[in-house]
């Protein structure tokens, strides 16, 4: 199968003695499920928002659906980011518009940008965020607006926004972090189900292990910019993650449950 994302020696230099990534190859297939494990500082970020140049790469490949992100001009990247959804930890939703609204902004890298100014949403697009928003709890929420929600409904919105952009890649940054164990669940579900139904390739940032073990196919542990470990969930041993958060063993666990 041809992967659709294809990272190759991508570095990331922040400052002359910073490096956030430091060679990364990863290759990432139609419809994985890969969690990114690795201590604080690690560059799970940096990695995560290099692939959709939300951060520049210093130096690197990267290859999304045939397409060239490193070298995408505007409008190509435009088009690229259009299909790469992404979830945040603190959710980044417009907290003054309603929750329908806000899913419908997954909507806009796919309409003109006055129709987009002017909320002109097509009818389908609507239907469908309804029944996305159905789909995960939220059909007593629709109308409401986005800063009345709790955090694991917040979330949930975010993932709504996300799968609204019909991605071929979701890219989810500690979506967890915020949230406590049940709701924690509840948005890692909806994550994983959909994805799943619906063949999107999900590359999730998680700082816990056991997360990452019950909902991941494969695992990539990385350490001080580099892949550690890149392998199916089942083979990451107790000896590779004690490697892996070396010195910083506390993280491991749901920062919630500390
Ligand atoms: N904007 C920035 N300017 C300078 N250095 C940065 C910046 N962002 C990240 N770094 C550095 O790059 C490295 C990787 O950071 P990154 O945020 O990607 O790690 P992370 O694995 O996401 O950590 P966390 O689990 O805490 O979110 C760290 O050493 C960090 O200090
Ligand atoms: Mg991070």
């Amino acid at each position: 199968m041809e992967p659709i994302l294809t990272i190759q020696g991508l570095k990331k230099q922040y400052s002359a003695g910073t490096w956030g990534l430091n060679g990364i190859d990863l290759t990432v297939q139609p419809g994985e499920f890969i969690a990114v494990i690795g201590p604080s500082g690690a560059g799970k970020s940096t990695l995560l928002r290099c692939m959709n140049r939300l951060i520049e790469p210093t130096e690197g490949r990267i290859t999304f659906l045939g397409e060239d992100v490193v070298c995408a001009n505007k409008r190509e990247l435009r088009s690229i980011r259009a299909r790469m959804g992404m979830i945040f930890q603190h959710y980044n939703l417009v907290y003054r518009s309603s929750v329908l609204e806000n899913v419908l902004h997954g909507r806009l890298g796919y309409m003109g940008s006055l129709a987009g100014m002017l909320g002109r949403y097509p009818e389908a697009d609507k239907e469908e965020a309804i029944a996305l928003l159905e789909k995960v709890g939220l059909e007593n929420e629709v109308y409401k607006r986005a800063d009345e929600l709790s955090g694991g409904q917040k979330q949930r919105v975010g993932v709504c926004r996300a799968l609204a952009q019909k991605p071929s890649l979701i890219l989810a940054d500690e979506p967890i972090a915020s949230l406590d164990p049940k709701s924690s669940k509840t948005v890692m579900d909806a994550i994983h189900t959909n994805c799943r139904e619906q063949g999107i390739a999900c590359l999730v940032n998680l700082h816990q292990v056991d997360y990452a073990k019950a909902y991941a196919t494969r695992i990539v542990g990385i350490k001080a910019g580099r892949v550690v470990f890149d392998g199916p969930s089942d083979q990451l041993t107790s000896d590779i993650t004690q490697y892996l958060y070396e010195g910083k063993e506390d993280e491991m666990f749901h920062k919630a449950a500390i």
